[in-house]
């Protein structure tokens, strides 16, 4: 058993209560590589932000548990080194799926871990998550649950609710499980086509397609329910269209990619929302900075000439996302 402790991480608890007091959001950003890590970290340390590391069941597999407890341990070093004096690091496992994989990462390190049982039948799902957090309540981890689908592009977004969370069930899913936040789908999808182009309607000045508001209607009930309890989105990347177009224009394939616009992930943050989720816009800065090396130079081939700018590119994202998204900067002195 390693606890998180003594690898100089902290829970979500504290952070997620000062979060919703100070009307700003933690990014839970998701890595499986040391150039995301190095940029979310040196991002975190120079903005002074509570930070997510976050590490689905795939990226766990791909970077190995072992190595990524030390790249944990690494990262709080790291942000010392960078002059971060208080480090704010939460290791998160990312849509945990079962019992076992949660207990597997809360003994290895992880000090928060999500139990995503949204796709079970609700009392399974109240069940599976209790069961979790009496697990992890043991060790001061802390527990994510999610009530509600999120929205396949498949979906009609725009008109279908029935995948969006019923406000009615989340008083008893809280209290029965005593799960620490609630993951609730409010029309955000994961990946980079959140919309199809018949879900959106069209700017007629920038032609650019202008996908259809989440559902503030259903956050805002499911405030009312549970006043000041802490509420993540995921499904939140931007897919920034610089990065798209970039990817495009050297070699990719990415038609009408289109995320949730940041004015609404910026309204988010001031609410209950206190843990915004993001993954797809750092895999698009990552792949749009590669490929633009390796078009503009084909005789490249050392790794570092081509990670490196993809590295600097991530950097400046996750700074953008701090600063001008979500609002946590200096809220980690
Ligand atoms: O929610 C999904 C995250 O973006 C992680 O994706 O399972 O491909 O690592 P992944
Ligand atoms: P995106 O695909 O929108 O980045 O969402 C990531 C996420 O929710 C991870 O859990
Ligand atoms: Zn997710």
């Amino acid at each position: 058993m390693v606890s998180y402790k003594e690898l100089g991480l902290v829970n979500t608890r504290e952070m997620f209560a000062k979060a919703i007091k100070g009307g700003y959001a933690i990014p839970a950003f998701n890595f499986n590589n040391m150039e995301q890590l190095q940029a979310i970290i040196k991002a975190a340390a120079e903005e002074k932000s509570p930070v997510i590391l976050q590490v689905s069941k795939g990226a766990r597999n791909y970077a190995n548990a072992t190595l990524l407890r030390y790249m944990a341990q690494g990262a709080v070093a790291y942000a010392k080194e960078l002059g971060w004096e208080h480090p704010q690091i939460v290791l998160h496992l990312d849509h945990g799926d079962s019992f076992e994989l949660c207990k597997s990462c809360i003994d290895n390190g992880f000090s928060s871990v999500m139990i995503d049982g949204s796709h079970l039948p609700y009392e399974e799902n109240v069940a599976l998550t209790k069961k979790v957090v009496d697990y992890a309540h043991q060790y001061d981890v802390t527990v994510e649950g999610e009530l509600g689908v999120l929205a396949g592009v498949e979906d009609e977004v725009s008109s279908d609710h029935h995948t969006y969370t019923n406000p009615e069930e989340v008083i008893d899913f809280a209290t029965r499980t005593g799960c620490d936040s609630l993951a609730i789908s409010i029309g955000t999808s994961h990946g980079a086509y959140k919309f199809t182009p018949e879900q959106c309607t069209r700017d007629p000045k920038t032609g650019l397609l202008v996908p259809p508001p989440l559902a503030f209607d259903v956050l805002d009930a499911v405030m009312e329910k549970l006043p000041g309890f802490p509420i993540v989105l995921h499904g939140s990347s931007s897919v920034p269209q610089e990065y798209v177009k970039i990817i495009n224009e050297n070699g990719g394939k990415l038609p009408d990619a289109i995320g949730i616009p940041e004015e609404q992930l910026r309204k988010a943050a001031k609410s209950a929302v206190c843990k915004i989720n993001i993954d797809s816009d750092s895999r698009l800065a990552m792949t749009a900075a590669i490929r633009k090396v390796f078009n503009e130079k084909p005789g490249e081939f050392d790794p570092r000439k081509y990670l490196g700018p993809a590295r600097d590119e991530m950097e400046k994202l996750y700074k953008h996302k701090i600063v001008n998204v979500l609002g946590s900067n200096g809220k980690a002195e």
